[in-house]
């Protein structure tokens, strides 16, 4: 089983830590896709699309990578990101996109993050802490169990 991960973290690191949390439990190549162009990733069996979210969506690179990728029926696709307040699936919109193109979905992961964004900067942001030690081993069950299967 060969996986990548694909990230966008540009606000304070939240998700670069989740993705490489991730990687590192499964032996995943990691892209930061702010750094480096989208890579192919034909080769790969398991693909992780990561991201932090900024105005209730997944950074435009990650979106489009999916635009322009052709997924292999055998490839599955996980999506995770870390966001400010998490009583909302902001994975949904991506999913949206994945299935249009007909991926093999294998699921998705959410957690708060850290946010200064805005007025929460004025009250020294919210999700202090997050991710915590307790969202990464969340993190780490949730993309070894989708690799098991
Ligand atoms: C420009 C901007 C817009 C944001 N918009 C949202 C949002 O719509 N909903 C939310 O829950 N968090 C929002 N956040 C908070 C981030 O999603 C959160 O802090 C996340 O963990 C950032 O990840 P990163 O440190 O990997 O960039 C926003 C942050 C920024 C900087």
């Amino acid at each position: 089983m060969k996986a990548i991960i694909l990230y966008v973290s540009t606000h304070h690191g939240n998700t670069k830590r989740l993705a490489e949390c991730m990687a590192d439990s499964i032996g995943a190549d990691l892209v930061d896709l702010t750094k480096e162009d989208a890579p192919d990733t034909s080769g790969y069996d398991v693909i992780g699309l990561t991201s932090g979210i900024y105005h209730q969506s997944f950074h435009d690179a990650l979106k489009a990578y999916v635009n322009d990728t052709d997924f292999a029926p055998h490839q599955r696709v996980f999506l995770a990101d870390t966001c400010g307040t998490s009583y909302r699936d902001y994975t949904r919109g991506m999913r949206k996109l994945l299935m249009e193109k007909g991926v093999c979905w294998a699921g998705s992961f959410q957690c708060p993050g850290y946010d200064t964004f805005g007025v929460f900067g004025k009250i020294g942001g919210i999700s202090k802490g997050r991710p915590s030690e307790k969202d990464l081993q969340r993190a780490r069950d949730f993309v070894r169990r989708i690799t098991r299967e």
